[in-house]
């Protein structure tokens, strides 16, 4: 089958859902910037679609959406070496994404454990598409033939479903037209944890405002969070392996690790032994020469939404010159007639 795809195109998208911490950053957005490069494609997402699986107020959902753009900006996306844009300016993704609700099984979305998480006890009253939402995301991801996906640990079933989704539509209508997307799983700082509780994760909804670093907290609270930050009696360990079973310093070692560009073995390194009260200021300030510029970037992005906007149409774009080839063949190979 002709189409196919050898080029390296990277995929991935962030929901815009308000609150972005030092973990989107971390585990998402730093390791999209690294993955800029002319040979290859990057396309990153405003998963706007995906947010409204849970109630979002529209107002709020404006601003988190023009908020995470400038995230994305002010941490070095290159809007034009990157596409970037939001999910509901480009028809094909939600198009796609009903094909493939007929392509996967109710079985195989029973077993997505993120849903078994997010909907709980209440499975009665969560929305439809909270249940269809890894088919969409295997639309996001399959509109475009990307072939990497940088996603977190938590987002790595999405990815095994989008490959069985692909596989399931060519081998029924025999056809080798989707590929077989690999989830990017790397960096010392995946999975960042909560600075109060290092079993878990740092999330825009913790109850306390100390447990994350906000993209927007300024200078100095990320200094007084991180000075704050829990850890435990004993010093930092001579090596890597020393980690084990200590959730809390694991975790400040790995964010000192990501914010650096280096590994935890390279901090074990300089500060094995070391005692809290000389990490933890190091740390703090690492973080502040790391995250104020761009949280102060993103503040001057934020007092032009029209710039923002602009961005994002242009963006949408160029994601819809890929994407509707894509769905057509899509649609000719199902057998949809068109006129
Ligand atoms: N589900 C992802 C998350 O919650 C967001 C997302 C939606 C995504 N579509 C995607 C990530 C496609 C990678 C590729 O983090």
């Amino acid at each position: 089958m002709a189409d196919a795809v050898h080029t390296r195109r990277v995929f991935s998208g962030i929901k815009p859902s308000g609150g972005l911490t030092m973990g989107n950053y971390l585990g998402a957005i730093k390791r999209f910037v690294e993955m800029q490069s002319p040979d290859t494609m990057s396309i990153y997402c405003v998963v706007d679609l995906h947010a409204i699986t849970v109630w979002q107020d529209p107002a709020d959902l404006r601003h988190a959406t023009r908020e995470l753009v400038a995230a994305y900006i002010a941490s070095g996306i290159d809007p034009d070496q990157s596409i970037l844009f939001n999910q509901s300016q480009v028809s094909a993704h939600a198009e796609l994404g009903w094909i493939f609700n007929c392509v996967a099984r109710v079985g195989w979305m029973n077993r997505m454990t993120q849903f078994k998480d997010k909907a709980g006890k209440n499975a009665e009253k969560v929305s439809l598409g909270l249940y269809a939402y890894p088919s969409l995301m295997a639309a996001d991801i399959l509109i475009y033939h990307a072939t990497h996906v940088p996603v977190g640990e938590d987002q790595k079933q999405h990815v095994e479903l989008t490959r069985d989704i692909a596989a399931k539509f060519n081998h029924d209508y025999k056809v080798d037209f989707f590929p077989q997307p690999e989830p990017i799983i790397d960096g010392p700082a995946t999975r960042v944890m909560n600075l109060r509780d290092g079993s878990k994760k740092m999330s825009k909804s913790g109850v306390s405002d100390m447990e994350r670093i906000n993209m927007t907290d300024d200078a100095a609270l990320i200094a007084k969070k991180f000075k704050k930050a829990k850890s435990d009696a004993a010093p930092l360990p001579e090596s890597v392996e020393g980690l084990k079973g200590r959730p809390e310093a694991k975790n400040l070692v790995e964010i000192y690790a990501a914010l650096s560009d280096s590994s935890p073995e390279a901090v074990i390194r300089e500060f094995g032994g070391a005692q809290w009260g000389r990490f933890k200021p190091a740390l703090a300030d690492l973080a502040v020469a790391r995250l104020e510029p761009i949280s102060l970037e993103m503040a001057r992005l934020m007092q032009d939404p029209a710039e923002i906007d602009l961005i994002l149409a242009k963006g949408a774009d160029k994601a819809n010159a890929i994407a509707q080839p894509i769905l057509d063949k899509t649609y000719d190979i199902v057998g949809f007639v068109r006129g």
